[in-house]
């Protein structure tokens, strides 16, 4: 495959190579320090070989030839020649994508598509004023992109529609799970709903209903269990005959229900005290305990992928 992808050299510019190499597409890795790019290669052959001796590498190829289409650049022009997508890794900061945008700008053709990773960062405010705005995008990951494969495709407004296709093209090629969003909205879609379940998660344990590791297995043993093959309308439609009968059973209690939630919470004061004692009982918040707790949380979702695979039925 003779498609050439750019992508910047962080922590989730180092998964994109990955994915985008075991699709088989050629990568060029671009960063301003040589240093951060040798690095990034150490990393991704010592991750791609632990992968392949759990059984978990992605795609056809060996790590030998996914390590081959992978070539890394600190000139960005050059970086950039040929390819047809660009996915922009740097870090969350609006001015200095702004600034890499508006380079790219200046040295981009009217084929490539210049898609940011950016968690929170409104179109709008990334692409407004460029001149290949109709080929800009957002393409948000989650993280770990390797092993959790949504990514929401988040257009400007003036966005060409032909770039959302060509991106959830891509994306679906290489074995992620692309989702488009039909215009920008804060928080796009994955935040909105996790910011819902903390904001509760918060009230129940400042209420005092709770407490936070309890609020936690809610989640873990309770919900989440669903929520890891199908999505909260899905349940309704199960939950009931279907959704019009769910609707019928459960629309007053549902209301009467979310008339009692509280307001945003501050995140702050007492209850931050309390949940944070709670987390640092069961997992210190030092690196040590962190990481070990990462690994860990990684191995699951290593198998969750490995599981979901197998019981794949759309
Ligand atoms: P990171 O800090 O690991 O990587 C940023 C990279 O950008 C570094 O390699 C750095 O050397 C490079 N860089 C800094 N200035 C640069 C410049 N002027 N030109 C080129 N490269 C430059 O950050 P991370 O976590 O990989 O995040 C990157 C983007 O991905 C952010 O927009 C973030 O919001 C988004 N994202 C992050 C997720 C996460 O869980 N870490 C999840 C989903 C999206």
């Amino acid at each position: 495959n003779n498609l050439l992808l750019s992508v910047f050299s962080g922590l989730i510019g180092r998964s994109w190579a990955m994915v985008f190499a075991a699709g088989g597409f050629k990568v060029k890795l671009y960063d301003i320090a040589q240093q951060q790019l040798t690095s990034a290669l150490e990393n991704i052959r010592k991750q791609m070989k632990e992968l392949e001796e759990s059984g978990f590498l992605k795609g056809a190829l060996t790590v030998e030839q996914q390590l081959a289409l992978i070539s890394v650049c600190t000139d960005l022009k050059a970086a950039v020649e040929g390819a047809t997508f660009i996915q922009e890794c740097t870090p969350e900061n609006l001015e200095l994508k702004k600034k890499i945008f508006s380079q790219l700008d200046l040295i981009v053709g009217d084929n490539v598509i210049l898609s940011s990773s950016t968690s929170c960062l409104l179109p709008s405010k990334l692409f407004t004023g460029l001149k290949h705005v109709k080929q800009c995008i957002v393409s948000h990951p989650v993280n770990p992109p390797y092993f959790v494969p949504l990514v929401e495709i988040v257009p400007h407004p003036e966005t060409h529609p032909s770039t959302i296709e060509r991106t959830h093209a891509l994306m679906k090629k290489i074995g992620q799970s692309p989702v488009k969003l039909n215009r920008e909205i804060e928080g796009f879609v994955l935040n909105r709903l996790q910011y819902a379940v903390i904001s509760e998660a918060w009230r129940l344990v400042g209420e005092g209903v709770m407490s936070p590791t309890d609020v936690d297995l809610v989640m873990s043993d309770g919900l989440g269990m669903r929520y890891a093959f199908i999505g909260p309308l899905e349940t309704m439609h199960l939950n009931a005959e279907g959704i019009s009968n769910y609707c019928e059973r459960y629309r007053e209690g549902m209301k009467l229900v979310l008339n009692t939630f509280g307001p945003v919470p501050e995140f702050s004061g007492e209850t931050e005290q309390k949940i944070n004692q709670a987390m640092s009982e069961k997992i210190p918040d030092v690196p040590k305990f962190l990481d070990a707790r990462r690994k860990w949380r990684d191995e699951c979702l290593t198998g969750l992928a490995k599981l979901k695979k197998e019981m794949k039925s759309d």
